[in-house]
């Protein structure tokens, strides 16, 4: 039995279609905060903005069940807290001194690499107060997809020797609660400077793709609502509040 912190329980299956709906299927039943929802193989994992996720066996797929007295735009801090505490449970696995990083909006990236990607979902009550809201992981462990549009990786091909699945959400979890502790008690001003602590590209020229259109600008911060702020060439600031981020010379 995998040892969690206090206050998650854990469903471990083998083969879903997807954990986040799983997750959404047991929400919608009464399924209390802090259940995670664990697959060893997805046959539809799904990625952000409709996209497919990579999910034989070896790698690590769950979905994590919140319900927490905010707004979905409060709730979004909780993307950020993820990305920080995944950030943090890779960082501790891989050898010392590897980049393990943080992409806007909560990709995980090790030397560059995409090996993890965070799916957030949400239903929310007339009242506009979240009644649930899903946090989907997907991290590489074993194997990664040739063919991707960001450049992918996986812990074994960054040198982990014999990570397990297993290990990582436990890594995950622990850092988790900490960093959704801080969340809680101080708001989303100290995720936001922890996040930004991890994130590549800031001050660099990246490239920013919004319902199809690439443009490039100078990554300058995140705002308190954790959008992207960027600078253009023509000193123009972009709020950019769901989109996709390259290097420059990528795209
Ligand atoms: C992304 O980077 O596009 C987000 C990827 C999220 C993948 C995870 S795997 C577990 C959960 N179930 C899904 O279908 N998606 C998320």
């Amino acid at each position: 039995m995998m040892r969690l912190p206090p206050g998650f329980k854990l469903i471990t299956l083998e083969k879903v279609d997807s954990t986040n709906n799983e997750a959404k299927r047991r929400a919608e039943m009464g399924a209390v905060s802090g259940t995670i929802v664990h697959a060893s193989e997805q046959t539809h994992g799904r990625g952000r903005r409709g996209r497919q996720w990579y999910s034989p066996k070896g790698n690590l797929y769950f979905s994590l069940i919140l319900r927490l007295p905010c707004s979905a735009t409060e709730g979004l801090g909780i993307s950020f807290v993820s990305a920080t505490a995944m950030c943090d449970a890779l960082a501790g696995i891989v050898s010392p001194m590897t980049e393990v990083t943080v992409k806007w909006p909560n990709d995980i990236l090790i030397n560059r690499r995409k090996v993890s990607g965070i799916l957030l979902e949400s239903a929310t009550g007339i009242n506009g107060t979240l009644r649930w809201l899903i946090v989907g992981v997907g991290v590489n462990v074993s194997s990664f997809p040739g063919e991707t549009e960001y450049p992918a990786t996986s812990l074994q091909y960054e040198g982990v020797i014999g990570a397990r699945p297993d290990d990582v959400l436990r890594a995950f979890m622990r850092h988790f609660k900490r960093w959704f502790d801080i969340w809680e008690n101080d708001g989303f001003s100290s995720i936001r400077t922890a996040w930004l602590n991890r994130a590549t590209g800031i001050g660099k020229t990246i490239k920013v793709r919004v319902s199809g259109k690439v443009f490039e600008g100078e990554f300058l911060d995140i705002g308190d609502d954790g959008s992207l702020l960027v600078e253009r060439k023509t000193g123009e600031t972009i709020s950019v509040v769901t989109g996709d981020v390259f290097p420059s010379d990528e795209i």
